[in-house]
C-alpha cells in the first residue's frame, strides 16, 4: 500500500471517498467525523490526523483530515488528498471578524478569499481568483439557512500570520510593519467579512486543479468587540460548525 508522504494515508484506507472535511485543529478531527456518523482513525502524523466516516445507507464514506495551520500546510494536505482521489474539500474553521454585524459564535460561508497568503501563489498568479466552489458553497449556504444557524455569506481574508497580517499590535514588539498598517480597516471597508489563514491556498489550489473547495468557519474572535476568545463561545461556535457540517453530507452526495 502506497502510503503518502506527510498523510500517511493510502487509496485504500479512503475507501472510494471522494470529499473531504479539513477542520485546522487534529484535536477536533475525531469529534468531526463521529457527528458525521461511524468512524474509525486512520492516521496521524505531524499536523495531519484523519479519520474515515464510514458508508451509510446512500451515503459515501467521507474522510476527516486535519490541516494545521496555514497555507503551505493545507497545500501538502490537499495535493496529497487529491492524489488518492478526493474531489471535494471543504475546510470548517475558526475565524476572526471585522465587520460589527458579526456576532461572536455566528457562522460565515466565504465565497472567496483575498490572498494575503504565500503559498497560493506557487499554484497560480496573482491576478487568478482564490474563488470557492459555487456547489459546495450552496450547499452549506442551505444547510446553515435550513439549521436557522445566523450566518453571513461573502469575502474572507486569508493571511499568512495571526499577528502582523491580521494588523494586531498586542505583540512583542508591538509593531506591524507600514505596508500593513491600516490593512484591517481598508478589508473592513472592501466589505470583507473576516480574517483566517487558510481558505486563499485552498480555494487557488482547488480550482487550479480542477477541483472543488469551499468553507465555513465559526466566529471565535471580534476585532469590533471582543478579541480574545471565551470559552462559551468556543463551545457553541463548534456545536454549530459541526451542526452545518452534519446537515451538508447529505446535499453534496451527487457531486463526485
Ligand atoms: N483565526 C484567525 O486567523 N484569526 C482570528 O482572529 C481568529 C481565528
Amino acid at each position: 500500500m502506497d502510503k503518502k508522504y506527510h498523510i500517511r494515508l493510502s487509496r485504500e484506507d479512503l475507501q472510494g471517498a471522494v470529499t473531504a472535511i479539513l477542520p485546522g485543529d487534529p484535536g477536533r478531527v475525531e469529534k468531526t467525523a463521529r457527528i458525521m456518523g461511524p468512524a474509525h482513525k486512520l492516521a496521524q502524523n505531524r499536523e495531519y490526523t484523519s479519520f474515515l466516516v464510514e458508508a451509510g445507507e446512500g451515503l459515501k464514506p467521507i474522510v476527516v483530515c486535519s490541516t494545521g495551520i496555514g497555507g503551505p500546510s493545507v497545500s501538502i494536505c490537499v495535493e496529497e488528498l487529491a492524489q488518492l482521489g478526493i474531489k471535494n474539500f471543504i475546510r470548517i474553521g475558526t475565524t476572526g471578524a471585522i465587520q460589527s454585524n458579526v456576532a461572536l459564535a455566528d457562522i460565515v460561508v466565504s465565497t472567496s478569499a483575498v490572498r494575503l497568503d504565500g503559498a497560493s501563489g506557487h499554484f497560480a498568479p496573482a491576478c487568478y481568483p482564490a474563488a470557492a466552489n459555487f456547489y459546495l458553497t450552496r450547499a452549506l449556504v442551505d444547510a446553515t439557512e435550513e439549521l436557522g444557524v445566523p450566518h453571513h455569506v461573502g469575502i474572507t481574508a486569508s493571511s499568512d500570520t495571526f499577528y502582523p497580517g491580521q494588523e494586531r499590535y498586542d505583540t512583542l514588539t508591538g509593531y506591524v510593519p507600514r505596508h500593513l498598517q491600516g490593512s484591517l480597516e481598508e478589508w473592513q471597508k472592501l466589505g470583507v467579512i473576516n480574517y483566517e489563514m487558510e481558505g486563499a491556498t485552498l480555494f487557488t489550489m482547488t480550482s487550479a486543479m480542477g477541483l472543488r473547495g469551499a468553507m465555513i468557519a465559526s466566529v471565535i474572535a471580534s476585532r469590533t468587540a471582543s478579541e480574545k476568545p471565551q470559552d462559551e463561545v468556543l463551545v457553541l461556535a463548534e456545536e454549530r460548525l459541526a451542526l452545518c457540517i452534519k446537515a451538508v453530507r447529505a446535499k453534496i452526495e451527487n457531486l463526485d
